[in-house]
Formats: structure tokens, C-alpha cells, sequence
């Protein structure tokens, strides 16, 4: 898809809460790593517009983009190198989130998680499935589609959560190109298995959900007490210590080299007690920290200056979103009166395409691999329109079972199968419905 050598990378992070050590270790530390790289041009953005979804405590939306925008900057994030711009800021982001509307299928957005998971938790209460799911969680996926789509960002660094919402925006991208041409880039979400998931205190995943987080500017004594905090067993001083399972373990491998983890792991085999550990620990954290934690209290001391440094983000992004949203008008027919009305009342060159196309193609599933390390498959036409897109699969004999009783069943296997195994996912208009039985046929 990449028609030039830059690679583009767009990550949002939704302002409500504090950034966590999770968050620092999982997501904002690889990235500012990343960002420094030759060849990447990076876009981050502060999702404000999201965190309304969420959050309806104004103060809290405010605070909270400050901390993180705070955050991303002591972290080490160059408003210079990269474009870094509060959602908010970018007028043109709702105006495409309206036109993905108008191609996004309604049956797509009923099975995104999130919005399944409100309607699920109402079903078991006995509720009405809609009970208190606002408009803007359901559309929760379109506002993010137009977010990547904005800026044709090539990957997406996300969680693995967030995977559906990739293959959505996909989904749109691929739709809106068929209708009006190829203005988007298809974008891919990539998944880094090898960063760590930090535990939290509790040795679940650190999350604010559990509540279980340590801030990641917590003071130095704060963070000495949180960390004091953290659960071990009833070893005592002297008795080996097993590592595997260890959060106390895993969170010090998150922040350590490798010879330093290396003697953690001796130490624990010897039998050091869970006091002196955390002591180590807490040390280890801090040493990182305490630089940044001076950045970002001086940062965090003059909001105006970081009011201008996104200002500056957002006019630099729209140096692209402007003229990109005049195309994008254009090409849906949102247009100048005045201006020459072209010949072809719908200038497809998807539609245009499928009446050149050789008839020596044909259509047929294609299965591959993703950089999630995951396996796919997807249905194309004779002109090599995606009808159907799987998700992703851990093992390909898995993609291939499905494929088959897709092969099989035909018609009738598409609706069980689509809940079975979240397939069609992204393709779930009627007439991608039609056009898959057609291909269906073909084969
Ligand atoms: N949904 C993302 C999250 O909760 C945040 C987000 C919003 C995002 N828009 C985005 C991430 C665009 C990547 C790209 O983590």
C-alpha cells in the first residue's frame, strides 16, 4: 500500500486518568523509542473527542489532557520531529467521521466489542439492550476510522482491544475507496507483543479499571509506599523465591537491563526477602523516573506554553487535513456550484475498474499473514474488491477450517459463522452480502 518510503505511524491516547507505569512501559516509552527512528514519520494525538464518550466531568477532560499531554513531552516526545495535536483541535476529524458514516454499515458497528459489551451486560440485568449506550459509544469506531484515515496512516500501534477497530476502519477505507475512488490507505494495526504487560499491585494486568496502578509521577515517597504495596506470598527472608508469576518480579524485568534482571533472578533463588526486593525495585523505578518526573513537573507548572505546543501541532496537522477534506468533498460531490459539473455523476474509478477488469481473473479467498502475527483471510471478487474479511486467527489450519465450511455451507453458513467467529466483521452491507454469495458460486 506504502507508495512511498516514509512509513506513517497514528496513535491516539484518550484524556481521561492519569498515565500509569502500565501505560508508560506498554505504550508511551516504545513509542517515543520509535519516534526517533529514520524513515517513520509519526503522528500522536490527544483524543479528546473520544474521552467526551467516556468522561462528562469537564474538569477532569482538562486536567487530564494536560497531565498526558505533559507526559507524552517529559517522556521525551519531540513536537518537532513528530506531528503531536489534540483531536479537538482538528475540525476536519468530525467532518470525515460524518462522511465514514454515511459508508459505514450499521451491522458492523452492533458487533463492535465495546458497544456488544454494554448491550450483553444489559440483556443480563433483564434491561433494554440500549439502556444507557449513548450514540457516541456505538459510533466510537467511526470517530477512530476517520482518526487514522485523516492522516492515511500505514500502522496503527494498539493494543490488542483495539484490533477490531483497525479492521473497521479498513473496512471503511475499503468501502469509501470503491464508492469515490482510492483516497484512503488501507492501515494495518501492529501489535508489539514484546513490550511488556506490567502487573499491577494486585498482580493483575495494571489498569485503572482494577485500580491497582501506580501514577506515573507519583513523588518518590509515593511510589516507595504503592510499591510496598505490591502483593507477594508468605516467603519468608532466606526462602527461595520463584520469579515465574512474580509481579513484583515482572514489573523490576519492565525497568531493568538485562544483567541487572539477570541478578534479580539469583537474588530470588537465594532467597531475598520480599522487603529488600521491593527496596531494589522501588530504586530501580525511580532512577528512571526522577528525570522525568523534574520534566514534567516543570512542564506541568506553565500549561500555556504546552497550549502552544499543541496549537502549533494542530496547525501543522492541518496543513494535511485541510486540502485532504477539500479532496475528500470534492469526491463525494460536495461541491463548488459554480464549478463544471463532471460528466460522470459518480467519478468511481473502482466501478470504472470492474468494467475493465480481464475475465481471466476470478475470485477467491486468500489467506495471509498480518504483522499482529495473526492469520487472516478475506474473500475477494473477479476485480479483487475485499468481500470478506476475517479476524485473525492464532494458527492458519484455524483460518483454513473456517474457509471451508464458508466453501461448504455456502450462504447458509455465513450467518452462524458470524457470530461463531466474528467473521464479516467489516463487511456486513447488504450488497457485500450479495456479492459474497455471487463469489461464492463463482468458485
Ligand atoms: N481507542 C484508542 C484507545 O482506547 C484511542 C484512540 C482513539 C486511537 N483514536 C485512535 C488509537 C486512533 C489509535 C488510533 O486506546
Amino acid at each position: 500500500m506504502a507508495s512511498s518510503s516514509i512509513t506513517r505511524y497514528l496513535t491516539g491516547i484518550t484524556t481521561t486518568g492519569t498515565p500509569h507505569l502500565g501505560n508508560y512501559v506498554g505504550s508511551i516509552r516504545p513509542s517515543v523509542r520509535f519516534s526517533r527512528q529514520n524513515g517513520v514519520q509519526s503522528f500522536y494525538f490527544l483524543a479528546d473527542y473520544h474521552a467526551l464518550i467516556k468522561c462528562d466531568e469537564p474538569a477532569r477532560i482538562q486536567r487530564s489532557t494536560l497531565e498526558i499531554a505533559a507526559t507524552w513531552l517529559a517522556c521525551g516526545l519531540d513536537p518537532e520531529r513528530v506531528t503531536f495535536y489534540r483531536q479537538s483541535d482538528i475540525p476536519e476529524i468530525p467532518e470525515l467521521t460524518w462522511l465514514l458514516t454515511c459508508v459505514s454499515a450499521k451491522g458492523m458497528l452492533n458487533r463492535a466489542h465495546a458497544y456488544k459489551a454494554a448491550v450483553d451486560k444489559n440483556l443480563a440485568k433483564n434491561e433494554d439492550p440500549d439502556n444507557d449506550v449513548s450514540v457516541g459509544l456505538f459510533m466510537y469506531p467511526v470517530l477512530m476510522g476517520a482518526d487514522i484515515l485523516m492522516f492515511n496512516a500505514h500502522k496503527v500501534p494498539v493494543g490488542r482491544d483495539q484490533i477490531q477497530h483497525l479492521e473497521m476502519a479498513r473496512d471503511m477505507a475499503q468501502r469509501f475507496n470503491h464508492l469515490y475512488g482510492a483516497h484512503f490507505t488501507l492501515p494495518e494495526a501492529v501489535v508489539d507483543d514484546t513490550v511488556a504487560v506490567l502487573p499491577g499491585l494486585d498482580g493483575r494486568k495494571m489498569s485503572k479499571s482494577y485500580d491497582n496502578t501506580i501514577p506515573l509521577f507519583a513523588p518518590r515517597a509515593q511510589l516507595e509506599k504503592l510499591i510496598a504495596g505490591i502483593v507477594t506470598d508468605s516467603r519468608a527472608p532466606g526462602q527461595p523465591k520463584p520469579t515465574e508469576g512474580s509481579a513484583l518480579f515482572q514489573i523490576y524485568q519492565a525497568f531493568a537491563s538485562e544483567t541487572e534482571t539477570a541478578a534479580m533472578r539469583q537474588a530470588f533463588a537465594e532467597g531475598i526477602a520480599w522487603s529488600q526486593a521491593k527496596q531494589q525495585l522501588f530504586e530501580r523505578i525511580d532512577r528512571e523516573m526522577a528525570p522525568l518526573r523534574e520534566c514534567y513537573k516543570t512542564l506541568m507548572a506553565d500549561p500555556a506554553q504546552i497550549e502552544r505546543t499543541l496549537r502549533a501541532g494542530a496547525q501543522k496537522a492541518r496543513e494535511q487535513t485541510r486540502p485532504f477534506t477539500a479532496r475528500l468533498r470534492q469526491a463525494v460531490g460536495l461541491r463548488d456550484l459554480a464549478q463544471q459539473m463532471t460528466t460522470s455523476v459518480t467519478p468511481a474509478p473502482a466501478r470504472a475498474k470492474t468494467r475493465k477488469s480481464s475475465p481471466a481473473a476470478k475470485a477467491g479467498f486468500k489467506q495471509y499473514r498480518e504483522s499482529d502475527g495473526r492469520f487472516y483471510f478475506k474473500l475477494l471478487d473477479q476485480n479483487a474488491n475485499v468481500l470478506l474479511q476475517s479476524r485473525g486467527f492464532s494458527t492458519p489450519q484455524e483460518a483454513t477450517r473456517v474457509i471451508d465450511i464458508i466453501k461448504k455451507g455456502g450462504g447458509a453458513a455465513l450467518g452462524p459463522l458470524a457470530d461463531q467467529f466474528e467473521l464479516l466483521d467489516a463487511t456486513t452491507q447488504a450488497h457485500t452480502v450479495d456479492e459474497v454469495l455471487k463469489a461464492l458460486r463463482s468458485l
